[in-house]
Formats: structure tokens, C-alpha cells, sequence
């Protein structure tokens, strides 16, 4: 790695966008830190590593896509993990329809490959890793009202063995870790009236996972450490 190295990271105002962005800024990188609506957390992490993160607000559909790209085209780009998500509503499988599909898959599957396909492209000179934030909803298909999300981690996945496998020729290493419950505000937003309790319970190791813990998955998979790891899908689950 070298100082002008840049990873590009969406979705760091969340929790573990935020863990995520702040490990690869620790490890030396540069960070492109997408954010949406919310910004605090970039706001500080840009005040905290003045001059090392930059900052790029989009929607991730076709328009916010073109317009992150836009805005990292003259960077060095090593680095991208695709961790933004949306489960768009709670909603039991009978009750799916078109727009909730659509939009979850826009969020969570096209966007990611339209995001990793020209940055793919980019990295074939000189190489690089692509980390997708999957999750354990993929392994399970989602829970009773979240098929939806579970179908469109699936497809990220795909992405990643298809990537992994045409980059390997380029030293482009791509990867999926799936975390399973975290300890993030994603549940009280998403779920208010869920009892995280009982689904903890459910978790062989007992307890939630934190952010860090899938941070550090990342910097282990950008490092040198990570050099002979592509194709895999790393859950990160507490035995889920
Ligand atoms: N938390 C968990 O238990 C858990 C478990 C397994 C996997 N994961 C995965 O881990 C990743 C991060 O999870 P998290 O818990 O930190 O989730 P989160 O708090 O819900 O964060 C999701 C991020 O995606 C952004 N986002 C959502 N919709 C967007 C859109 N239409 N356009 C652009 N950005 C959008 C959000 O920005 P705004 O808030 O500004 O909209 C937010 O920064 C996600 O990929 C999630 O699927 C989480």
C-alpha cells in the first residue's frame, strides 16, 4: 500500500460502516466515504483524520452510482467494500410485492455490482480487493419477514464468486463476510418490537456481534494477511 491509496466505502454513517472505514483509515488508507441521508459519523471521522477521508453523498440507484464513480474516478482506488444495505420494510413473504422487491435488490445487489464492475475494470491495473457485506439472512434464506433481504445478500454473494473468479488473473480479490446479529442500531430502527433477547439466545456463542469484529475481517482481508483468500463467503456469526 502506499499513501495515495484509497478504499471506497459505502454506507460509512452506519455503525459498521463507521468501524469499517475507521479500521482501513487506521491501516493507512485513504477512505471515499459514502454516506446517504445521515452524516454524523462521517462528519467526525473526516474531522478526526483531517484530510485522509473524502466524503461522497449519494442514493445508491443509477443516478447516485454514476455520481460516486464521478467523484472517485481520479483516485487510486484499491479498496472497495459495499456494506450500505436496506431491508426497505418488515414484511411477511405473502405480503411482497414488485417495489419492495425492486428496491431491495437495487440497494442491496445492483448497486454493489454496478459500483464493483467499473471499479473491478479500474483495478485490473495493479490489482485490488472488493469486500461485500453479505449476511447470515443469505445462508438462511431471511427470517419470516425478511425474504426479501435475504434473496438480494444472496445475489451479492454471487457476485462475489463471479468477480473473485475473472480477477484472479489481475490480483483483484474479492470476498463476502456475512456477519450474523449485530450489536448495531440497524434492529431498533428495523425491528423496534423485536426481542433481541430471545434471538440472541439463539446464537451458539450467546451474545451479539460487534462492528470491530467484522472491521477486523476487513483489514485482515486488505492486508497482506489476506493476499491468498478470494472466492469465500466469511461469516462472522458467533456459530449461527
Ligand atoms: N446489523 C446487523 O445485525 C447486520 C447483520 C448482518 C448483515 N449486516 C449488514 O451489514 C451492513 C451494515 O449494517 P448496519 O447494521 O450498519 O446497517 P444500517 O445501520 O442500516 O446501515 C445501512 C447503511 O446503508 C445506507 N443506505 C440505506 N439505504 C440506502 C440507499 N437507498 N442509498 C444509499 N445508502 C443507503 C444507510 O444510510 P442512511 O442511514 O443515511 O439511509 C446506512 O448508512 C449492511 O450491509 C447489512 O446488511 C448487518
Amino acid at each position: 500500500m502506499t499513501a495515495d491509496h484509497y478504499a471506497l466505502v459505502t454506507g460509512c454513517n452506519s455503525m459498521l460502516g463507521l468501524a469499517i472505514a475507521q479500521r482501513l483509515v487506521e491501516d493507512g488508507f485513504n477512505i471515499a466515504a459514502h454516506y446517504h441521508k445521515n452524516h454524523e459519523r462521517v462528519d467526525e471521522l473526516s474531522a478526526r483524520f483531517s484530510g485522509r477521508v473524502l466524503p461522497v453523498q449519494a442514493e445508491l440507484d443509477e443516478r447516485g452510482v454514476a455520481s460516486i464513480l464521478e467523484c472517485t474516478k481520479t483516485l487510486n482506488l484499491r479498496v472497495l467494500v459495499n456494506n450500505a444495505a436496506t431491508i426497505v420494510a418488515e414484511t411477511p413473504a405473502d405480503k411482497l410485492n414488485w417495489e419492495i422487491l425492486s428496491k431491495t435488490f437495487a440497494v442491496n445487489a445492483i448497486a454493489p455490482a454496478m459500483l464493483a464492475l467499473p471499479c473491478f475494470e479500474r483495478m485490473k491495473t495493479g490489482g485490488g480487493k472488493i469486500i461485500n457485506i453479505s449476511s447470515i439472512a443469505a445462508r438462511y434464506g431471511g427470517g419470516e419477514t425478511t425474504l426479501h433481504y435475504g434473496m438480494s445478500k444472496a445475489a451479492l454473494d454471487a457476485l462475489t464468486s463471479n468477480l473473485a473468479r475473472r480477477g484472479a488473473q489481475y490480483g483483484i480479490l474479492v470476498n463476502s463476510i456475512r456477519p450474523g446479529v449485530m450489536d448495531t442500531d440497524f434492529h431498533t430502527r428495523n425491528t423496534p418490537g423485536k426481542n433481541m433477547e430471545k434471538r440472541m439466545a439463539m446464537v451458539p456463542l450467546k451474545r451479539l456481534g460487534r462492528p470491530d469484529e467484522v472491521a477486523a475481517m476487513v483489514g485482515h482481508l486488505v492486508s497482506k494477511n489476506g493476499d491468498f483468500i478470494t472466492g469465500e463467503i466469511i461469516t462472522i456469526a458467533g456459530g449461527d
